[in-house]
């Protein structure tokens, strides 16, 4: 398939490095925005590693994603000065409304929710971003206005 191709063509370009995990998982995010299924029994056989490694390394950084990015991403700040002005109490909010866990995107692919620890915004905590858009004092109704924008 043309993507197995690409995620070949990509790993056969990374796999000298030293560590070419990461580089190859960048790369292979970089063209699909995800990663393929594909991709992981492709890059087990080309590292000589067990698919269990290389699924455990995708789980483990949340950057990789194996289903598509929804349209728009919310990011909650979950670090200790938002935390201490509601953030979790938003966290929930946002989730609960949404019908979705951290990392998870909406059925209909319009949200993805990560969670991030500090956007700089601690003095106006709890913090949030949406897409490029950062929010103080942030509570539920304004994010999930912001990403239905
Ligand atoms: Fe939330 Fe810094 S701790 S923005």
């Amino acid at each position: 398939s043309p993507t197995l191709d690409t995620i070949r063509a990509i790993v056969a370009e990374h796999r000298h490095l030293e560590g070419p995990m990461l580089p190859i998982l960048h790369a292979i995010q970089e063209a699909f925005g995800r990663i393929p299924a594909e991709a992981v029994p492709a890059i087990a056989e080309a590292l000589n590693l067990g698919k269990a490694e290389v699924h455990g390394v995708v789980s483990f950084y949340h950057d990789f994603r194996e289903a598509p990015a929804g349209r728009r991403v919310i990011k909650l700040c979950r670090a200790e000065a938002c935390q201490a002005v509601g953030s979790e109490a938003l966290s929930e909010r946002v989730l609960a409304r949404l019908g979705i866990d951290w990392h998870g995107t909406t059925a209909d692919g319009a949200v993805t929710i990560e969670p991030v620890y500090c956007l700089g915004l601690c003095a106006c905590g709890p913090a949030a971003m949406v897409d490029d858009t950062l929010i103080g004092r942030a509570d539920a109704e304004r994010v999930l206005a912001e990403a239905a924008a």
